[in-house]
Formats: C-alpha cells, structure tokens, sequence
C-alpha cells in the first residue's frame, strides 16, 4: 500500500478507522462506513472487521468472548452463544449426529453467516475495506433495508 502524505485521501473503497495505538487501546471499536455498522476487533496482535450485529438476531457481538473453537478463533455472541469466526465470518457448532453408526460430537459448520471486511495498516493508520462479495450472507439483514429486502427475495 502507498504511503499517505499529510492532506490526501485514502485510496478509493479504503475508510481509515483509526490510529493503530487508540484501536489496540480500545480492543472493540464501533464504525459506520458507508451506512454499514462494523466492529474493530483487535485479539492477539491481529485486527479483524466484522458486521457489528449478529447474524442470528442481531444481538451485540461487541460484548462477545473470544475463544478458540476447532482450531478457530470465534466470537461468542452475548446472545444465543453462536459462535463465529473473527476470519471468515463462519458458524460453527458442536453436536452429535444420533444416525452415525458410533455417535460422537464434533465440529460442524453451517457457512459463512456474517460478513467479515479487510483490514490494512499503514504507518500506524488503520483502514478497512468493506466486503463487496455479491451474494447475500444473513449478517446483511441487520444492516438497513437493503438486507431485509434482499432476505425476503430469498
Ligand atoms: Fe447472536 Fe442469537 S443473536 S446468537
């Protein structure tokens, strides 16, 4: 990415979020860009961006724990406890499938359900890009009603 001098702008999709020092201090930073909430996470010397509401019912992922789940690390909705991943925006749940010859509980998925964005750092500056992946993920519902309205096409 280019430096950038004092007075000019960001290149084109890229929204600055922050000082890289104040959103480490901060760990959960809430943004609206371009009418979309997003949260600012930073866990273990990485930065993730995720939609700020949870796909499920909307409930407050800002105030979620982070934990390791199969080898992902996930927030925990304060909610309902789905668990999704700060990478890809992937659920994840554990069950037993009682039609397996020798039941056991693991892993399963069922896709990625929030929609996850980019983040770059230049020079102590922190930007984020938002996902424009066409297809529609649940998270989009509780972001205005473009997401309702393309929910109920579906
Ligand atoms: Fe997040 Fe239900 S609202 S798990």
């Amino acid at each position: 990415m280019e430096d950038r001098g004092e007075g000019e702008e960001p290149a084109a999709g890229l929204h600055f979020v922050g000082m890289k020092e104040d959103l480490i201090k901060a760990k959960r930073s809430f943004r609206t860009l371009e009418g979309r909430d997003i949260l600012v996470l930073y866990h273990q010397e990485m930065f993730y961006a995720l939609d700020f509401h949870c796909y499920h019912a909307g409930g407050p992922l800002q105030n979620g724990d982070i934990e390791e789940f199969d080898g992902k690390l996930c927030i925990v909705c304060p909610k309902h406890k789905y668990k999704i991943s700060l990478a890809e925006g992937e659920s994840i749940y554990r069950a037993t499938n009682p039609y397996d010859p020798v039941p056991t509980t693991r892993w399963y998925s069922k896709g990625i359900k929030q929609r996850v964005h980019t983040v770059t750092e230049t020079d102590g500056d922190v930007y984020v890009t938002l996902s424009h992946m066409s297809r529609f993920i649940e998270s989009d519902y509780f972001q205005g009603e473009k997401g309702k309205a393309e929910r109920e096409r579906m």
